[in-house]
């Protein structure tokens, strides 16, 4: 198992492809894919293919879409990371847990981890963060964040909020 980064709670590793149903999971719930812009994931061979062409290209950065597992039981709560998107030169913030996991700081601990890795191990400038404006539960994690407001965009067809991290 190839462990990127540890929390007080919580550990992030590199997907495998072995983590197909995981993902199948996860994105079963039409809550939690409710502002995200995809939705179920059909069967095995699409969520192999996401493993595939989206997040297995982005580890040779070094960043990437990662599992999040609790320490305490190694459960798979969720996955939280970076994505390049070299289009618009910048990096994206992201994360998604299951629904019974919502509201007890996870997002907010796993998420801090990334950033701190991003800015202070990676060198990187131009880290954001875009939700849904009606996705209030993640606008209030990328306050908590200490991220700052940069402009209104669209999300999935929604109207959204972007936010860039700064640093000194
Ligand atoms: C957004 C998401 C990742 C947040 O995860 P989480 O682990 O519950 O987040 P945290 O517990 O770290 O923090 C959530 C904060 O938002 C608050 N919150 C929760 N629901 C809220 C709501 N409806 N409105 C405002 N604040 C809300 C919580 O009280 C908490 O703040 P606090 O620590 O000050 O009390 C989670 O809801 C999720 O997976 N959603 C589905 C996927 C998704 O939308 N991802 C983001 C796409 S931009």
């Amino acid at each position: 198992m190839n462990i990127k980064l540890e929390t007080e709670r919580l550990y992030l590793r590199e997907f495998s492809i072995e983590d197909v149903q995981l993902l199948i999971d996860l994105n079963a719930d039409e809550e939690v894919t409710r502002y995200t812009g995809d939705g179920p994931v059909k069967d095995l061979e699409e969520a192999k293919r996401i493993l595939t062409d989206i997040i297995f290209p982005q580890y040779k950065n070094n960043i990437g879409r990662w599992a999040v597992h609790l320490k305490s039981s190694n459960e798979f709560i969720g996955w939280c990371g970076l994505k390049d998107i070299q289009e618009d030169n910048e990096v994206d913030l992201g994360y998604r847990f299951f629904k019974k996991h919502w509201g007890k700081g996870y997002a907010t601990e796993s998420a801090k981890a990334v950033l701190e890795y991003g800015v202070n191990k990676l060198k990187l400038k131009n880290i954001i963060a875009r939700a849904a404006k009606e996705n209030t539960a993640s606008i209030h994690v990328i306050k908590k964040l200490g991220m700052t407001y940069l402009k209104d965009d669209i999300c999935a067809h929604d109207p959204a909020e972007v936010y860039v991290y700064l640093t000194k």
